[in-house]
């Protein structure tokens, strides 16, 4: 195996499925069973996923909500997404636990990252909710953060394109797919692999990231392995 701790970012609008809202619960447990394949293989597997299928606190600012209140209600939307995913773990027996960045004693433990860790190392999935827990950060950032934290040994974004193109692939056909880039090359052609906040972070902590399509099932296992799906994206 050549990833031995990994943080899967989910977005949230990838477990819309067909629906234009929500969660879809086929969805939810294709990428249950894709994560319970990795996890049976001995992978030790943090989870961080968006909350973009309810709630937008970008868009939100633009109806006229203040930004930040409109922030939190997107905290929210990411533990809702995250219990999803930690119901549809726990129905195929893998043990789980729920850690949010803002305390909900009732529901989920408190972030601990010394906890997350042995949780980590008796073979359990921790999902982290409510992104950093602070307004004006994506969960793009809050995925990288946890993940460094961890020392996870790798990102993985799930995204429903198959990793990073010369040009948005699904407005240009001639655009051409990386199978690995530099950090540097990113910056230098302004590609969008993730917001500059959460980019720089695993950069500057040497934290590399693939870019790939979890929505075609077995890439997650392959990825795992060391296969090549997707862009990776390294120093
Ligand atoms: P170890 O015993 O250290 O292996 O970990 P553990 O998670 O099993 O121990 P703990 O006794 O801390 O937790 C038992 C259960 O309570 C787990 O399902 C936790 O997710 C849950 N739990 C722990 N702390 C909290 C909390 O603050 N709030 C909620 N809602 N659940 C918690």
């Amino acid at each position: 195996m050549k990833y031995k701790r990994i943080l899967l970012k989910l977005s949230g609008e990838a477990l819309m499925g067909k629906k234009g809202f929500g969660i879809d619960q086929e969805r939810l447990q294709e990428y249950a069973k894709e994560i319970k394949s990795i996890v049976n293989a001995g992978c030790q597997v943090a989870v961080v996923i968006g909350g973009g299928n309810i709630f937008r606190g970008i868009q939100a600012e633009k109806g006229g909500m203040d930004r930040v209140h409109g922030d939190y209600m997107g905290m929210l939307a990411t533990v809702i997404n995250s219990m999803a995913i930690q119901s549809a773990l726990e129905v195929l027996g893998i043990e789980t636990r729920l850690q949010s960045a803002i305390k909900m004693e009732q529901i989920c433990e408190p972030f601990i990252r010394r906890k997350a860790v042995r949780h980590l190392e008796k073979g359990r999935v921790v999902i982290f909710g409510a992104g950093t827990g602070n307004p004006y950060f994506t969960t793009d950032t809050a995925a990288t953060l946890r993940a460094i934290e961890i020392e996870a040994n790798v990102i993985l974004k799930g995204t429903r394109v198959d990793g990073i193109y010369t040009s948005d692939p699904e407005k240009d056909k001639n655009a051409k797919r990386y199978d690995t880039i530099k950090f540097q090359e990113v910056y230098e052609k302004g590609l969008e692999v993730m917001d500059m906040t959460a980019f720089t972070l695993c950069k500057e902590n040497n934290l590399p990231i693939i870019v790939f399509d979890m929505n075609k099932l077995g890439n997650l296992m392959k990825l795992v392995n060391g296969d090549k799906v997707g862009t990776l994206v390294e120093v």
